[in-house]
Formats: C-alpha cells, structure tokens, sequence
C-alpha cells in the first residue's frame, strides 16, 4: 500500500514486521488470522474489540473468534461435579462475548466485501502504539471486475471507558456507481465452549445474553439485553454518520444500509461510534440511557477528535511507562506491544481488575488470578500508580465475598482470596491447583507492601489497605501450626508451582507467609501509634486483639523455612526432593506442556516443576538471600522446571540477572518478550498472556537494571546485556519519576519530575534533587 515504507521488513506471507512502534502485516494470511485477530485487539481497560475483520468474521475456511469483551462482565454457570464435596466452588464466572457493534462492511452490485469471494489485490493493517489506531487498508475486486479501496480506522478510547469508534472509507477504484455501506450490531455471538484444553472456554448450558429491548432510529440502534444467571443488564449502542457522497439510508435488522452514488475516485465514508454500558456500573434502567448519552458526546466531538484524544493519552503513557532498547527492532517491538496490551488491558475502575488474557480472548475466561499482584501490579505501581491503586481498590472490594470463603474453608476469622474470579466468588473447579493456592493472600499483601514502600500513601492504608492485609493474615494462623520441634508449618496448599499440589511447607508459601505476618504487626502498630481513631475502627470492625499480633510475630519468628544442607539449597516442599526426577530425556517434544499430555498425578509425583516457585521467593524475597544460595537454587530449579507457564521464564531471566548468568538471563528474557507476538506457547489465539507481558518489564527493570525496592531503599545494579548497545525506561517512587538510562559506560539517572529522590547505585547512596538532577555512574 501506499504508505508502507521499508518494504524490505515486510514477509509478504502476513507475518508481523519487526518495527518498533507498529505491529503491521502487509498481506491476508488465513493460517495466522486466528492469531492475528488476538494481537491487534483494541481495548481500554473495560472494552476490548478482537482485531476481527470489520466486516465480520469469514464464512468458510480457518478458525476464527468474534470477540468483543467488556472487563469484569459476566455471566455464570452452575459447576457440575459428577462426584461432590464439601465446599467446592460451586458457580462459574466466565466474560461474556458481547455483541459485535463494530460490524461495517462495502457492498456494491449486491457482493459484500469478503476476504472469501472476489479477489484481494493489497491488504495492509497496522496497530500503531504511538496513536492507538487500528487501521486496515485493502483493495478489492469483485467477482465483477470492480474496484474498491476500504480504508478503516478503529479506536477504542482510552479516556472513554464505554466508547469505541470506527471510520469506514469506500473509493471505487475503475468505476461510477453506487456503493453501499452496511452497518449494523451482530447479536449472534457467543462464548467459546470448553474443549480438551483447560485453559480454553466456558462450559455453558445456553445462550447467555437475552435480548430485552430493540430501538432502531433513523442513524442509531440501542439493543438492550439481559444475562441469563447473573442478571446484569446490557446495552449496546451504535450511531453511523455517512459522509463524502450523498446517502440514502434504510433500516436493516439490528442496523442500517446507506447508500450513495459515487464517482470513480471519490470516497464515500461511514463514522461509527459504538457505546456499550451494563449494570455492573450502574442501575439496570440507565443502562440504556448512559450508552446513548455517551454516543452522542463521542458523535459530537467526531471521529477525528476522538483520535486526537486517543493519541494524547497514549503520548502521556509512553512518557512514563517506555522502555526503550537500543540495538533489536524486533525486541524493542516485542517490549511495547506487551506494555501497551498492559494498558488495555487492565481495569482501572476499582470494580474490575486485569484478566489472565486481558481483554483480548476467552482463555481463563477472563478471570483474574495472583498475576495481577505479583507480576503486572510494578510495572502499573512505577508508571501509573493511579491504577496500581485502583487494583488493590478491587481487592478491598472483594473483601466480603474472601469472608465468605474463609468461612466455607472453616477458617473462623479472616479473609481468603478466590484464586480465580471476576466478581470475587472463588471459580476454580479443580481445588489441588486453585483454592489450595493459599499463597494469593500473601502476594495480595506483597502488593500492598510494594505499594507502600514506593508511593509512602498510609492514608491508604488507613482506609483500605490495613484490612485487606490483616484479615488476609489471620487464615495463616487459622491453617498454620507448630510441630514437634516448635517450628510454625503450613500443611497442605499448593504453591505457585503448579506441577507439585498438595504439599506441607511449599517454601514460598511459607516465606511468603512470614513477610505476610510480620508486615501484619508492623501495619497493626503503626496505625495505632500515628492514627489511634483509624486503628480502633480496624480492629473493632474485625476484632482484632493483641493477642494476634503477637502470634503472628511468633509463628513469623517460627516459621519453617524447609532447606536441604546436602545440596544447600531450599527445598520446594517437605517432600520434593524425595520424589521421583522426570525423565526429561525421554520426554518428547510434542509431549510438551506436560498438563495436556499426563494425568495430573503423575507429574505431581515427578520432582518436575511447571514454574519458578522457590526461584520467584529469591526475587520476591531478594535481601533474605545471599549470593550463593540464589545460584544453588537457581541450577537446581533450573535443571526440573519445564516452563510449561508463561509466568516462568521472566523470573528466571531476572534471577540469573543477578546472579550473573549473563547469557540466560538474556535467553530467558528473549522467551518472554515476544511470546505473544511469536506465539510461542501456541495458544495466543485463545488470548495474550498479560502475566509475561509484565515479566518483560520486570526482565527490564528488575533483571537487567537490578532494581529492588524494601526496607533497604530504592536500588539499581545495571548491567547491559552484550547485545544490546543501551537501555532506558522511567520509575515514579514517591511522587517522583526518575529516568534509568543504561549504556556500554555506565548508567544516568535524571529526576524528571519531583523534587528529591535518593537511591543507590551498585551500594554507592545518590540523591538527586533540582540542583542535582542528573548524575552518570559507572556500571559495576
Ligand atoms: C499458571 C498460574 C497462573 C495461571 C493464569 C497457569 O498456567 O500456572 O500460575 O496464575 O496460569 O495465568
């Protein structure tokens, strides 16, 4: 197409190029569409529009998704266990497949722009990270012999939760005639159903949206619908603007059909403006009226405002959140399509959260899990931290339904997070890998912990945050015990491993169990020295008394901490090291993930490991370590974990960083930059993976750069992988944003914003201030 540039990066056969700041293919290749349609989704932290094709998806050939999401909209299903307990999760929430309002497609003669008839003669599309846009360029023959160029532009607004919009342009190319646009909403979606893969689809038993209203006017449609178990209330709606030729207009179905005679050259132009709104935000007979309210302000400012905002707030973004890599386009495009899949993925409303596939795909149909906390919330915390807050805001909010658990979990007191959920009811059928993941309350308070060290808000924790973290530590007491030998166990949970289930004294649990509890006290006593009144609403609102406090600096003092002094490293479990090795040379290849391929129980007998569990406590945990029990555990680890997740290779990347495995921790941040765009793990079709997209960034900041922020202060220890020529990305700590930037000599750090931030280079103490806003320092 006109606009392509460097046409020598472009494969011809629809793979992406390798550009820093776009994701482009130059052709229509139906093997990479289902793919494809993942990788160009459109979102905004509420709204995410898979990168289907305008015009609907194909009718014949290749496997395709219409998916259009909102965050934290559901519906349920009862779950059916051929053979019961006591207190298993008994209803799903699953992401509903909205209806698909973005549907615009060119039809002349009666043919309908098809990618399965006539003859495509160019395609271009283009995601561009700076605007935002989404934009497909084609040239198309019919079965005729005429010639159309369709230009489209699709937005999803950032700064508007609820609106998305499109631009339809048509040019007859070798013809006058008349061309018609159709425009419409296709209700006919669902969800994807569950197949062999458990990481795929819902199990439903029916259509899950009931159409409840329908009002089509003379540009705009209002379809209104209800779910069937969760009873929310849906509206979607769409105004189409015809403009560049004369239209004649007509009500067809759930839409319109315009009309214009155009002549040879000309465009004729459709703008669309899509709202949706449901009674997860607001009462059920507003729905309808907020979506047309919305439409007509976004109709009012056009489309090319809409696009003057999108950019805007992207511009803002990437000032704090860029990384920028020197020296590997295909790399430097990897790193911003994950952090730019991070913002539209993430809810930013305290009500909604950021799911396993973002908004992008049905795969762990769109729940949310400890991704959130330990992998995605710092790369928010130290870009935007307005949205790291709006992530623990959801957490206090699902405090009641964590009560309830507990309490089904025999657990007296105290809160316990679901391990997967939309709307806080734990969803995890299989409990071995899901409730039994006790540590969620312990990264949830991880998070809090993170939050506080790098933003010093104790109001929130005043208002929020203190009850969040002491009901979630109260169930380490309630499941928590002393053995024989007077040492603080926890029996029976699984850690973040989720190839070992069942285990007594999983080591990051228990590690991370004690952080949990002594942060507990400390929180405790602080609010009762400096805000006595907060202190007595807390602990009269979930009587606490001092006698927790105290147990919990006991059994924290206490806890057993399993270790192996023959191999001098800690054991994942007290029984990991005496299962049988996996025979990993006789695995082959396609055998590969191990869940798809052996019973659960047989891997869970094998000292084999899906993911890091006691390598994430070196990074999670980093002072309590020293250097050589960080690289024992790490050979050792390294030697039994297949990967099989993607929230593995990142941490690896970052632990062999510091201990100065060079080349893995690059090999390893490699695997988790492009895995997505590469599709490594094979199923991105279902969906990113937004827990690794976070990992690269934490590869970047935490692994490359060293930085670690506890107790001992903000810290850098950088270094610059050999194949790069430098590395540069910001962090806002305390009010501040201060730029890293990493090359072949050495490191400059420049105060951007704020007024003083002190930190530490190598061990070396620097404060920058408005005197001193730049420093360069030599790398160790
Ligand atoms: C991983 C979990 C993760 C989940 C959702 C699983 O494959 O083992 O650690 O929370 O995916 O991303």
């Amino acid at each position: 197409m006109n606009d392509i540039d460097n046409t020598n990066d472009i494969d011809n056969n629809g793979a992406i190029a390798a550009e820093p700041w776009r994701i482009r293919e130059a052709a229509f290749d139906p093997a990479r569409a289902f793919l494809h349609e993942t990788l160009f989704t459109l979102g905004n932290g509420y709204i995410g529009m898979r990168g289907t094709p305008d015009e609907g998806t194909r009718e014949g050939g290749g496997q395709t998704l219409e998916g259009t999401y909102l965050n934290g909209f559901y519906d349920t299903e009862a779950i059916r266990y051929p053979e019961n307990a006591y207190g298993l999760a008994r209803v799903n929430e699953f992401m509903l497949n909205v209806p698909n309002a973005k549907r615009v497609a060119a039809v002349v003669d009666g043919e309908r722009f098809s990618l399965d008839g006539g003859r495509v003669l160019a395609w271009e599309r283009t995601l561009d990270l700076k605007t935002g846009l989404l934009v497909r360029t084609v040239e198309w023959e019919t079965a005729t012999g005429k010639r159309l160029r369709i230009a489209s532009r699709r937005l999803v607004c950032c700064a508007r939760k609820h609106v998305a919009a499109i631009e339809y342009a048509v040019t007859p190319l070798n013809f006058s005639g008349p061309v018609r646009i159709d425009a419409d909403i296709d209700a006919a979606v669902t969800n994807l159903q569950a197949g062999d893969d458990p990481r795929v689809g819902s199990a439903l038993t029916g259509p899950s949206l009931i159409e409840t209203r329908r009002d089509v006017g003379a540009h705009d449609v209002l379809l209104l619908q209800r779910t069937r178990h969760s009873g929310f209330a849906l509206a979607t709606a769409t105004a189409s603007v015809p403009s560049g030729a004369a239209a004649r207009v007509a009500p067809a179905g759930l839409g319109h059909v315009f009309e214009a005679d155009v002549a040879q050259g000309a465009t004729f132009t459709l703008h669309k403006y899509v709202a949706y709104a449901s009674s997860r935000d607001m009462a059920i007979d507003a729905v309808g009226p907020h979506a047309r309210a919305e439409l007509a302000q976004a109709r009012a400012a056009g489309f090319e405002a809409l696009a003057r905002e999108q950019a805007g707030y992207l511009a803002r973004f990437w000032t704090d959140a860029d990384v920028s890599i020197a020296g590997d386009d295909a790399l430097q495009q990897g790193v911003r399509f994950n952090q730019f899949h991070l913002l539209q993925s993430v809810g930013r409303d305290g009500k909604t959260n950021i799911a396993a596939k973002g908004v992008t795909g049905e795969g762990y149909e769109g729940h949310y899990f400890w991704d959130t906390e330990i992998y995605v919330f710092p790369f928010f915390l130290f870009s935007r931290p307005e949205i790291a807050r709006a992530l623990l805001q959801y957490r206090y909010n699902g405090l009641p339904k964590a009560r309830e658990r507990a309490r089904q979990m025999a657990h007296a007191k105290g809160a316990l997070y679901p391990w997967r959920t939309i709307a806080g009811e734990e969803c995890s059928a299989y409990f071995p890998a899901g409730t039994a993941q006790y540590h969620i309350n312990a990264d949830v308070a991880y998070s809090i912990r993170l939050y506080l060290l790098a933003t010093g808000d104790f109001d929130f924790m005043a208002a929020q945050g203190a009850e969040i973290v002491l009901e979630t530590a109260r169930i380490w007491t309630g499941i928590g015990g002393y053995d024989r030998k007077g040492r603080f166990c926890i029996n029976e949970v699984t850690g973040p491993d989720e190839y070992t289930a069942l285990v007594n004294n999983n080591y990051y649990t228990n590690a991370m169990a004690r952080m949990h509890m002594t942060f507990a006290a400390d929180v405790a006593e602080r609010l009762r020295a400096e805000r006595p009144d907060d202190y007595a609403r807390v602990a009269h609102a979930i009587g606490l008394s001092d006698d927790e406090i105290r147990a919990w600096r006991a059994a924290s003092a206490a806890m057993f901490l399993p270790y192996d002094d023959d191999l001098g490293i800690h054991e994942q479990d007290d029984s990991f090291l005496s299962k049988k090795p996996w025979d990993f040379a006789n695995t082959p290849q396609e055998n590969y993930p191990l869940l798809l391929n052996y019973h659960p129980l047989v891997i869970y007998r094998h000292q084999v490991c899906k993911q890091a569990d006691v390598v994430l406590a070196l990074l999670l945990l980093s002072n309590q370590f020293s250097e050589g029990d960080k690289r024992r555990d790490f050979d050792f680890y390294e030697g039994v974990t297949t990967h099989d997740s993607s929230l593995s290779s990142c941490i690896f990347s970052i632990v062999a960083s510091e201990i100065g495995y060079r080349d893995k921790a690059y090999a390893y941040f490699m695997e988790t930059a492009r895995l997505d765009l590469d599709n490594t793990h094979a199923n991105t079709q279902y969906g990113v993976h937004t827990a690794a997209m976070a990992g690269t960034w934490l590869g970047v900041a935490y692994g490359f750069a060293g930085m670690r922020l506890d107790d001992a202060g903000l810290r850098f220890a950088p270094t610059l992988p050999d194949q790069w020529t430098g590395y540069r990305f910001n962090v806002q700590v305390r009010g501040a944003l201060l730029e890293v930037a990493v090359d072949g000599a050495g490191t400059g750090y420049r105060l951007l914003r704020g007024e003083r931030l002190a930190f530490a280079h190598g061990g070396t103490p620097i404060a920058l201030d408005a005197q001193r806003a730049h420093i360069r320092m030599e790398n160790k």
